[in-house]
């Protein structure tokens, strides 16, 4: 057992010598596993990590089964839903050996959603060594098969009761992972969204709060009605800029140059999104951070120019679009031999799953 050291209050992170307490299950359920079928997110392997975070201090971390969580009807998450969360995979490479992929980067993210919720920060200590040892633990519960990987589910959430609205005195953060085969299978038809907004300046858009992505389910139901498979969301003030696709960053090919919107208030800072900005530098593709407009990407398809959209994000790896629909008409994106999408997903996936370098230090081995 991993002796770490750690202990939060008010935010501020205390080092003191404690422990990973394990309580191994005493019978797999992997056997009852088809791996080649895999869903995306809803096979649940043999144990979970849970913390809780009380007396202003964060307690021995607990490996344990997977189970239920028993919480009063008053915890603060069914009221006021302080809850966040992250999104990571874990590949086996051909010697199966167990990867990450800029893990840190996840940390400091749920962190930041943390100081915005005012759940107390989670320590590196905690986060880091506790998913570790899970990993270890699950080691059977990472898919080899191509395209399959062990997707992980970091999550904090006020478990303290009481009906008045302020901040709860007690949290938990949990890791759980499943196992997954691909989010979406084929092409996406997406709609540009006009009316309805995921985020707002001020908000908490930069942040995986569970609220944002309970405000998108509405609207990406009314374009499920439409025949459209996501909404692309625009900005909330003018409805002119393109943003974010569902759970993914978006970004889009005009010609033979790559664009994507800046990070703000209202977007995630996806690690797949800032991980393809670096590898299309290295491929020598023209990327530009900057804000698109709708009407340039209607003027770009209408001249034939538009090339190439598609969604990025740790879940989805890299969706693309086929089509958009804007104000009742809709688009096709053309059928191309050679795809930015395709090159960037083979990059990104072999450098996940170890088969080419890995010049960036992205990598994290077991
Ligand atoms: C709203 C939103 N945007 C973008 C992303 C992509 O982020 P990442 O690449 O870190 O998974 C996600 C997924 O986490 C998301 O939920």
């Amino acid at each position: 057992m991993q002796n770490i050291c750690i202990f939060a209050q008010n935010n501020q992170i205390k080092n003191m010598a404690t422990h990973i307490e394990i309580q191994p299950i005493e019978k797999s359920k992997i056997d009852s596993v088809d791996f080649d079928n895999l869903p995306f997110g809803s096979v649940f392997s043999d144990h979970m990590l849970e913390c809780n975070f009380v007396d202003g201090a964060w307690q021995t971390p607990i490996i344990k089964a997977y189970s239920p969580i028993t919480l009063d009807p008053s915890a603060k998450i069914f009221h006021y839903g302080q809850s966040i969360f992250e999104g990571m995979k874990a590949y086996k490479d051909a010697d199966e050996n167990t990867l990450l992929f800029r893990p840190l980067e996840n940390f400091k993210r749920l962190n930041k959603s943390a100081e915005r919720l005012m759940i107390p920060a989670i320590p590196e200590a905690i986060f880091m060594d506790g998913l570790k040892k899970l990993l270890e633990i699950d080691n059977q519960w990472v898919p080899t098969n191509e395209g399959s990987s062990l997707y992980i589910r970091p999550f904090m959430f006020a478990s303290g009761n009481g009906f008045h609205a302020s901040p709860a005195d007690a949290y938990k953060f949990c890791i759980c992972t499943a196992p997954s085969g691909a989010y979406f299978s084929g092409k996406l038809k997406v709609l540009i969204e006009e009316k309805y907004a995921r985020a707002a300046n001020g908000g908490v858009g930069f942040a995986k709060a569970g609220g944002n992505y309970a405000a998108q389910f509405y609207p990406t139901q009314l374009a499920k009605e439409k025949g459209y498979n996501q909404v692309i969301w625009t900005d909330d003030n003018t409805h002119q800029y393109i943003e974010e696709a569902g759970a993914m960053n978006i970004f889009v090919r005009i010609n033979d140059t790559l664009i994507t919107s800046p990070t703000s208030d209202r977007i995630l800072d996806g690690i797949t999104r800032k991980s393809i900005i670096q590898i299309s530098k290295d491929l020598k593709i023209d990327i530009e951070v900057r804000k698109i407009t709708v009407s340039e990407v209607i003027a770009a398809a209408k001249a034939g120019n538009l090339k190439e959209m598609f969604g990025a994000g740790t879940a989805a790896v890299i969706s693309p679009i086929a089509g958009f629909g804007f104000q009742d008409t809709d688009y096709d994106l053309p059928e191309l031999e050679e795809t930015y999408a395709a090159l960037l997903k083979k990059t990104i996936t072999d450098l996940q799953t170890n088969k080419t370098e890995d010049p960036h230090g992205w990598r994290v081995m077991l």
